[in-house]
């Protein structure tokens, strides 16, 4: 009878347990993917109001990146301005080339020197990319779709079911004739698989770009949607668009340059053995670059980066909504949110973190003045020196360094977070770029000069010696990492 009654327990216990279990498998399963169908979506579904029907927490943050706030160098802020015919927008983002108007002589002849905003949330993109005025100053291509529109379900029906046929299409149409094929903003489809609701890249550029760059490393033909991890695919969904790019060729094909490596240098050396220039400088000759939001790329050198942490985890935090935990889809400035943006890692104050951010950002932001006012004094040598009938000839040296400067200061100017994602990385590239500009101008005095250009024409220890030096043993470092210690 014992026996009986310990085996009955036994059994009832166990029953309990597994019914515990599956009760917690199940939560945990509700917490992670809350899922209720309401409507079937398909790899054709567009709208994010349709997908908004199964998933209505994200949906209803997602339509918050209307929102304009301002923080010190990032947010936006809303300019009400009087509808014009070629532009009915009742409120844009404050003007950039206001702010700082040295920015029209360092772009001059170029687009950017009419109209260059603060960039705003994601709600905007299509009809800020259809209304600023350099669509009216230059024959835009189809191409710039690419990261403005939802263009997946629109590339594979142009196409024909290839994707990639679809891309080519659209990029080599005008930009009027490609806008009618696209009807939404960035949405859902275009960073989630419509059935397991995994993230996935559907842009072009991105899956040709990271294919380069893993080749560049010894892997060939990655397929960043088969072979990336979880954590990696949480900062490549936005890589989908953060980055450099130009057009290549007359087919316009939009490319990533990344096939020597995603440092600036290899950026640089990859236009320099193409040959590509994005425009003539009005005021010296130079066939000059535009560098356009490197975040992928600034990222990718600092230390958030080495560890491990992805763009989503400081601009779509995880939050609560009753018993789920849900990625915040208001895409922003960390800043406006630092408590879920930072503090989940970070055991400083509200305050202490958001100063941290601004000491770097006020650094970043001098050396940045200073690299372009070293420009703007290069850029003045130059057009005195064509004043007074200096040739092409004469002015080569100088040239170059105006296009390798200009690159500089401008993937620093251009990168979004004024230094945040890579600080050592944006000061090193702005010293370079001070010493380039300020070498320019000594090439415009001297025809025959020199120049040190990188990799460093004269550097005191070379660099194979100086990988190989051993690390000083452990604890007898300099300590700047380790002193204090009590963060995080
Ligand atoms: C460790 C946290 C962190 C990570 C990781 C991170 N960012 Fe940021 N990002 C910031 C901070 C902080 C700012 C500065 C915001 C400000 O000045 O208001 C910023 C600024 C930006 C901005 C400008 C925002 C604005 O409001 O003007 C963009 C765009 C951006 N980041 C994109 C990215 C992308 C893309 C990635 C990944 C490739 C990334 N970030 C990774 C913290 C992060
Ligand atoms: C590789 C992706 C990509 C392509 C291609 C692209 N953009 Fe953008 N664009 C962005 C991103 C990311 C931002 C937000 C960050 C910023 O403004 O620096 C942006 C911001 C903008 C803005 C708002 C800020 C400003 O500059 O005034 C305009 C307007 C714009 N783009 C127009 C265009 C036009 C015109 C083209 C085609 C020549 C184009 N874009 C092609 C990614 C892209
Ligand atoms: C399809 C292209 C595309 C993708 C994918 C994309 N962005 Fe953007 N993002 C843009 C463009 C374009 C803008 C500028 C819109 C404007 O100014 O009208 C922008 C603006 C932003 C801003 C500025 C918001 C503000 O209020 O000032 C942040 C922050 C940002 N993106 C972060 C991200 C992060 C993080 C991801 C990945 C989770 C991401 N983006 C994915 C194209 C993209
Ligand atoms: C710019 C890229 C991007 C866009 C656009 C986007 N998401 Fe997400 N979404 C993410 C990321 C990143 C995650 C986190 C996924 C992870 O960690 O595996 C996520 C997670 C999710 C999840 C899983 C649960 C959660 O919240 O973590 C759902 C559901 C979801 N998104 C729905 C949507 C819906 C609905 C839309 C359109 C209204 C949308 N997403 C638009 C990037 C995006
Ligand atoms: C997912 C975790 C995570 C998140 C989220 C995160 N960080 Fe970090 N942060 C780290 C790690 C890891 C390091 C490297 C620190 C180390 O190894 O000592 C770091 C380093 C830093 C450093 C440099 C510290 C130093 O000593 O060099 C600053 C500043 C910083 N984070 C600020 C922020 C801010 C601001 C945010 C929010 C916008 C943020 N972090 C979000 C994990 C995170």
């Amino acid at each position: 009878m014992l026996l009986l009654a310990a085996m009955v327990l036994a059994a009832g216990a166990a029953a309990g347990a597994a019914a515990l279990a599956v009760n917690i498998m199940e939560r945990k399963q509700e917490a992670r993917n809350p899922f209720y169908r309401v409507v079937e979506l398909t790899d054709d579904t567009v709208d994010p109001a349709i997908w908004g029907k199964n998933f209505p927490l994200q949906y209803d943050d997602y339509k918050r990146t209307v929102d304009q706030v301002r923080t010190k160098y990032g947010g936006s802020e809303a300019i009400p301005r009087e509808p014009t015919a070629n532009d009915p927008r009742t409120v844009t983002a404050q003007s950039r080339l206001e702010e700082d108007p040295r920015l029209k002589t360092f772009w001059a002849g170029y687009a950017f020197a009419t109209d260059f905003r603060e960039e705003r949330g994601h709600a905007y993109v299509l009809e800020d990319q259809l209304f600023t005025e350099r669509q009216h100053v230059t024959k835009q291509p189809g191409a710039c779709l690419h990261c403005h529109a939802s263009v997946y379900v629109t590339y594979k029906k142009q196409g024909e079911g290839d994707l990639i046929k679809g891309f080519e299409k659209v990029n080599a149409m005008p930009y009027a004739e490609a806008r009618k094929l696209v009807e939404h903003p960035v949405a859902c489809i275009d960073c989630h698989d419509s059935q397991t609701m995994q993230l996935r890249v559907t842009r072009p550029g991105f899956l040709e770009g990271i294919r380069a760059l893993k080749a560049s490393q010894g892997v060939q033909n990655y397929d960043v949607n088969k072979q990336a991890t979880r954590q990696e695919m949480r900062t490549y969904v936005c890589g989908q668009c953060h980055v450099e790019y130009y057009f290549k060729g007359p087919e316009k094909r939009l490319t990533y340059p990344w096939a020597n490596g995603i440092k600036i240098e290899n950026i640089l050396t990859y236009y320099a053995e193409n040959g590509h220039k994005d425009w003539t400088h009005a005021e010296t000759g130079a066939p000059v670059l535009k560098a356009q939001h490197p975040e992928f790329e600034m990222y990718n050198q600092g230390i958030h980066a080495r560890s491990g942490v992805a763009c989503a985890d400081c601009h779509m935090p995880y939050k609560r909504e009753g018993a789920l935990k849900i990625s915040d889809h208001h895409v922003r400035s960390p800043l406006l949110n630092v408590n879920r943006a930072c503090q989940t890692c970070h055991n400083w104050t509200e305050a202490e973190l958001t100063q941290r951010v601004t000491t770097i950002q006020d650094r970043t932001f001098e050396l940045r003045n200073r690299a372009m006012d070293a420009m703007i004094a290069l850029i003045g040598d130059m057009k005195a020196a064509r004043g007074a009938g200096k040739t092409d000839a004469d002015l080569k040296t100088a040239m170059e360094l105006q296009r390798r400067a200009q690159f500089m200061v401008d993937f620093v100017e251009a990168e979004n977070s004024m230094g945040f994602h890579a600080p050592e990385e944006a000061a090193r590239i702005l010293g370079i770029a001070m010493d380039l500009a300020r070498q320019g101008q000594l090439a415009v005095r001297q025809p025959d000069y020199t120049p040190n250009l990188f990799p460093s024409t004269t550097p005191s220890v070379k660099p194979t010696e100086r990988e190989v030096t051993p690390a000083p043993a452990g604890g007898t470092g300099s300590g700047t990492q380790g002193g204090g210690g009590t963060n995080h």
